[in-house]
């Protein structure tokens, strides 16, 4: 589904699976992990350059988050990352400059796949939610991009 919103942006929430990634030409996408059911308890697990596309340098973890708040609100210059809601959910809106994409998360068997260059913000977390992100680099100030307008100079170097 696509709307266009007031600023000319287009969101959809069509939400993109990694097996339809090159179908429907979407830079973020989500991705399965494997998951063992079991009568005592459900096990889900992920691999570095198996499961994700890259090497995993850093792993940070969001919780406690009061009702209304956003995280994010920015993008990387190089750092890749997955997304899992290990409990609760939330939604993250991903922007590539032109296109707008929200993906809801509420399982701990899959995530979202945000490659480097893409705005991205996290909202509408529920309670005692916990977002587990794993990232392809270390912490480095330098590589975010705080205002959106630098955000859109820098896709227009890119191309
Ligand atoms: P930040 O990524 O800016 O969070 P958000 O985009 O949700 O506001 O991180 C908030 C602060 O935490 C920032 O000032 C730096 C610090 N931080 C680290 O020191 N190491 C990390 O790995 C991360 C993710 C953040």
């Amino acid at each position: 589904m696509k709307e266009l919103l007031q600023d000319n942006t287009k969101i959809t929430t069509t939400q993109c699976m990694k097996e339809d990634r090159l179908k429907v030409g979407c830079e973020a996408f989500l991705i399965n992990l494997p998951k063992f059911e079991d009568p005592r308890g459900n096990l889900s697990f992920v691999e570095q350059l198996k499961h994700i596309p890259f090497k995993i340098e850093r792993t940070y973890w969001i919780y406690d988050v009061p009702g209304g708040e956003t995280r994010g609100g920015h993008a990387f210059k190089e750092q890749k990352e997955f997304i899992i809601a290990l409990s609760g959910s939330f939604d993250v809106v991903v922007d590539d400059g032109s296109t707008k994409q929200l993906f809801s998360l509420n399982r701990s068997y899959y995530g979202l796949y945000i490659p480097q260059g893409i705005w991205r913000q996290m909202e509408n977390f529920s309670t005692n939610s916990l977002a587990l992100v794993l990232s392809s680099t270390h912490y480095n100030a330098n590589d975010y991009i705080y205002d959106y307008n630098n955000f859109i100079a820098h896709k227009s170097n890119e191309e």
